[in-house]
């Protein structure tokens, strides 16, 4: 495993990586991907292996250009179009009807392909670079927290990947919103980072959640996704007695804290801070000698609800199991 700077000469060297089969994590504007030539089945194989990941969770294939949507998937609809004339390159994955030179490994059988144009400079150089389309799905380990610095990604896949490209802290943070438009709805598969609303403007149409349906359509999205080792408990106050306790503050309270067991995600509320902070915040809570998170709701508009989807699958794990 080689972990390096996301220069343009290693970038080069990554791209050799992936066109020879190999694994290459690197930065996105969302969360750090595990990359495989997705043309390529055992090098996509590999992506389950590495991630200990079972096979019927499908993963997203990223592309550099927009015109190269066509080499993954038939032609997008006209209110998909929208979508990604608006969105791309950005943190939008749009689900679509696959092109059979898209190994079954890759969708996991299903007749639809995820796709992703990220607007991370380092993702796109290493896209164009491999000359081919790549499978990324993030960079942890099975049902992990996602990671949003090189380090978290050599903590939890270390010699399992064959490069790491450094490209410093996502800057979005939380992964990409995941949208599936049929002929009667749009269907919001995983809310993201381009809020819900922020589609419903583009399209002048409501979107529906599936949080309900998620495992039919989304069959990676089981409810403990995202776990931290540490049981989170999601509360509208904190409470910060508990000497046992790390503790995930929205914004900055008006009380004393224990400095060395809080974050504050956002000191003024703002909802793109938090997100850009929350995998690292809950990393950060979670390496420290404590027995629980408490974790702070927040409102469930723009990206709060991608961030508090995030956080109830994070307090799901111990619910399902204690
Ligand atoms: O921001 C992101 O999307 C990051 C970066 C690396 O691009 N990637 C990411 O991938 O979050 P992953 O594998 O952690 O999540 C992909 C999700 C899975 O929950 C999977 O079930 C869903 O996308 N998915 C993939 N293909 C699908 C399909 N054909 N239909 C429905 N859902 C699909
Ligand atoms: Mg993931």
């Amino acid at each position: 495993m080689i972990i390096l700077k996301d220069s343009e000469e290693n970038i080069k060297k990554a791209a050799e990586v992936i066109k020879k089969g190999g694994l290459v994590a690197f930065p996105t504007e969302t969360v750090y991907g595990l990359g495989a030539d997705a043309t390529n089945p055992e090098a996509v194989a590999k992506i389950f292996e590495a991630k200990e990941r079972p096979y019927f969770d499908p993963l997203i294939v990223h592309i550099a250009n927009k015109a190269d949507i066509l080499k993954v998937a038939q032609s997008p609809d006209r209110r998909t179009e929208f979508l990604i004339e608006r969105f791309w390159p950005g943190p939008l994955t749009v689900i679509l009807k696959k092109r059979e030179n898209i190994p079954d490994i890759v969708t996991s059988g299903l007749e639809t392909v995820a796709v992703r144009m990220p607007s991370h400079e380092t993702a796109l150089s290493l896209i164009r670079e491999s000359s081919t389309v790549v499978a990324a799905p993030s960079a942890n380990k099975f049902s992990s927290l996602s990671p949003t610095t090189a380090r978290h990604v050599f903590e939890q896949l270390g010699n399992a990947v064959d490069f790491i490209l450094d490209g410093g802290q996502c800057l979005v943070g939380i992964e990409s919103t995941i949208v599936k438009i049929e002929e009667d709805s749009i269907k919001l598969l995983r809310p993201g980072g381009i809020p819900k609303e922020a589609i419903e403007d583009c399209l002048s149409l409501e979107v529906v959640e599936m949080q309900q349906h998620l495992k039919v359509e989304a069959p990676g999205q089981l409810d403990y996704h995202y776990s931290p080792q540490k049981p989170v408990v999601l509360v509208d106050k904190i409470p910060v007695d508990d000497n046992n306790a790390g503790f995930l503050f929205f914004t900055k309270p008006s009380f004393n804290i224990p400095l060395d067991r809080s974050f504050i995600l956002s000191a003024d509320g703002d909802l793109r801070e938090a997100a850009a902070n929350l995998f690292l915040a809950l990393h950060f809570l979670d390496s420290l000698d404590i027995k629980r998170i408490y974790a702070q709701r927040l409102p469930e508009k723009g990206l709060g609800l991608a961030i508090m989807d995030r956080l109830k699958k994070a307090s799901m794990k111990f619910k399902n199991f204690s």
